[in-house]
């Protein structure tokens, strides 16, 4: 497996999804794995990549920018590769519907494999809007981690 080479593409705002990037890669042990953060700019000559994973967290029902212009960017290349989709939301009732909504229907039905890595809230790192914003939407008062280490062990083993 050490001569298949993998992709993980992401970006992050507060620290939750470049967590669950490096979870991930810890569990593709056999795989040669890059990761990028797709807020530093997009990897340049995504054909070199046996499998690319693309992942992101949800932010007003939206996927964060950076992971959307990617995904729009090169629709047609992540298309045609071995592919795996992953989201960071904290209303796992709506992660289906994300899924569609963030990625679209085509690199959804094209992905091998898509699964929910949890969500975090990190209170001390958000600004007063968005502490208000979780205070009272997700009636979140204080810092959670609910990463969900089984769904990550599960996304790498559909994909080596
Ligand atoms: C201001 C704000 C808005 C959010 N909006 C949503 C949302 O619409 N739906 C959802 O499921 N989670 C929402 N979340 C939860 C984030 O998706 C979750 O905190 C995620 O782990 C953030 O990942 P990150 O630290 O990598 O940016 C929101 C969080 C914040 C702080």
């Amino acid at each position: 497996m050490a001569n298949v080479h993998i992709l993980i593409a992401y970006a992050s705002k507060f620290g939750c999804t470049a967590k669950c990037a490096r979870v991930l890669k810890e569990k593709l042990k056999e795989a040669e794995v890059t990761v990028v953060d797709l807020s530093n700019g997009h990897p340049d000559n995504l054909a070199k990549y046996d499998a690319i994973v693309v992942g992101g967290p949800v932010y007003a029902g939206k996927l964060l920018a950076p992971v959307q212009k990617f995904c729009e960017e090169n629709e047609d290349t992540l298309g045609a590769k071995r592919l795996a989709l992953f989201l960071c939301c904290g209303d796992g009732g709506r992660y289906e519907a994300y899924l569609n909504d963030c990625f679209g229907q085509r690199l959804r039905e094209h992905a091998v494999a898509c699964e929910h890595f949890g969500y975090e809230y990190h209170m001390e790192k958000m600004g007063f809007i968005f502490r208000t914003v979780v205070r009272l939407v997700a009636r979140v008062k204080h810092s959670e981690s609910h990463i969900l280490e089984s769904n990550i062990a599960r996304l790498a083993g559909k994909l080596l």
